[in-house]
């Protein structure tokens, strides 16, 4: 994982490479959640129908998760369904529904070549039994990797995710008094692992549409005009990038001014 790893599949001289040398990797953001975004737009600008455009985000998924590993991202967070997608079309739904198991299934042996932990995050509810199979067992399979830890975020909804830990810890009879926001966060789907450092959001706009809305208090926020389908590694690279030029101070001051007594 590093710099040779992101190397060995970009072309010499693309800018890719050259985002890959401005890369500082010992200063990596551990976790980076994606909102993907724009597939409709893309495929309307092809006079296509929408579903066109969420097979062809298909290909920046696979982009992104290959670039995310070999950078040595700890973990990677996708938005592919939100709990309010069922508003959408049945047809649209089902398209939805089928490309996720189709992706699980053809690239079930490229995450275990890369050592990918795989896992779903969102309520199982409403899901049907075939997409359910399909995300169990690319869990099971998946589950001893050790190398980054992808969650595909699906009937995902950040207030519900916050109700359902709520009703855990008075389901685990938890003191309320004693009950702290470490030990709240290890109730959220994503419990045991970090908080997104950065968040990524395609096609420009300026929303957190209910996405993790506990984990990404202090999120860096990156967002590109750059509709998903046309999303790359390039642009996540570009990201990251950005993302190391921000300077990070959880509701504090810089270290400099603490130390010049301003
Ligand atoms: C938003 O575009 C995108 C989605 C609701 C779905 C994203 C899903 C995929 C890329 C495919 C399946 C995912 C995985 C992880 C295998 P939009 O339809 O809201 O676009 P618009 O805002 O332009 O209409």
């Amino acid at each position: 994982m590093g710099l040779a790893d992101v190397l060995a599949t970009v072309p010499d001289g693309s800018p890719q490479a050259s985002l890959a040398h401005q890369v500082d990797y010992a200063r990596l953001p551990s976790h980076v959640a994606v909102i993907m975004d724009g597939n409709g737009r893309w495929a309307a600008q092809r006079r296509l129908p929408r579903v066109e455009g969420h097979r062809a985000g298909i290909d920046s998924v696979r982009d992104v998760v290959e670039v995310s590993a070999r950078l040595g991202i700890d973990v990677l967070t996708l938005y592919a369904f939100s709990v309010e997608n069922w508003k959408r079309p049945p047809a649209e739904v089902s398209v939805l529904m089928g490309l996720l198991k189709r992706y699980l299934r053809l690239e079930l042996d490229t995450l275990m070549e890369n050592d990918i932990r795989f896992r779903v995050i969102g309520s199982e509810d409403g899901l049907s039994p075939d997409v359910r199979f399909e995300l169990a067992a690319a869990e099971r399979r998946t589950g001893a990797n050790g190398g980054m830890r992808f969650n595909i975020a699906l009937n995902y909804g950040g207030r519900a995710e916050i109700v359902a830990a709520a009703r855990r810890a008075i389901a685990a009879g938890i003191d309320p008094q004693a009950l702290d926001e470490r030990q709240f966060g290890e109730l959220l789907y994503t419990g045991g692992q970090p908080d997104p450092d950065l968040l990524i959001r395609t096609s420009g706009e300026m929303r957190v549409s209910n996405f993790l809305l506990w984990q990404i208090a202090y999120a860096e926020i990156w967002v590109t005009d750059t509709l998903w389908p046309d999303f790359r590694s390039r642009h996540f690279l570009e990201a990251v990038v950005a993302y190391q030029k921000r300077e990070r101070r959880y509701g504090g001051i810089k270290e400099e001014a603490v130390g010049a007594g301003r």
